[in-house]
């Protein structure tokens, strides 16, 4: 065996790269997050880790809301410049055609394929330097043109994955077996 040891940071490959909407101080914000994720299937609950010191993280407690907008590799500058600056000193209110749902307070990008519209049921604070925001589910919205058959198409949406400690986005590659059936045999 020829294992190294590398330290005992958070390793996961690829993370996801979202923009996470809120209304903070009555207006609309949106930051860069990798740290998210499904958390609870049955009601969907997804999951992001947040900074304690974002803008963000404001916003999300004075509205108990907030939005995950998954953008599309089109959108990459965009994407990056919203994780790297804050809505305490940039207003980044105009950089997307904004829509609103089910919960009228959650900002959702018009210009991503997929929008996760989120209520706030859980904060968790594990003592290290992020907030936990646990959101349930309460609407999906995308496009007709993302699907294939009756399913959502990575292919189309085409989101923007992150290689975390290179700092490096990547694309989707090719797809390699049906999952839940070539483990079958
Ligand atoms: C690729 C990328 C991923 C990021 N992921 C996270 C994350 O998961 N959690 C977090 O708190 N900040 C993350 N950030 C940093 C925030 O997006 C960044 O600090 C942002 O400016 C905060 O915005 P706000 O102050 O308007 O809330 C990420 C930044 C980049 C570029």
């Amino acid at each position: 065996m020829n294992k190294m040891k590398i330290g005992n940071k958070g390793y996961l490959y690829p993370l996801p790269t979202v923009l996470v909407g809120t209304t903070v101080n009555d207006k609309t914000n949106y930051l860069n997050v990798s740290f998210c994720s499904i958390v609870n299937r049955t009601p969907a609950m997804m999951s992001i880790s947040l900074n304690k010191s974002h803008y963000t993280c404001d916003g999300i407690r004075q509205n108990n809301s907030f939005s995950i907008n998954i953008p599309s590799v089109e959108m990459l500058e965009v994407t990056d410049y919203c994780g790297i600056v804050s809505g305490n000193t940039v207003d980044k209110s105009k950089l997307f055609n904004n829509f609103y749902g089910e919960l009228k307070n959650a900002p959702m990008i018009e210009e991503c394929p997929v929008n996760v519209e989120c209520e706030l049921i859980q904060e968790l604070d594990l003592g290290g330097s992020n907030v936990i925001f646990i959101g349930k589910v309460i609407e999906v919205y995308t496009e007709e043109k993302y699907f294939t058959n009756d399913t959502l198409d990575l292919k189309k949406i085409n989101p923007i994955l992150l290689s975390i400690y290179e700092f490096n986005y990547y694309n989707v590659g090719k797809k390699i077996g049906k999952a839940w059936s070539v483990g079958a045999k």
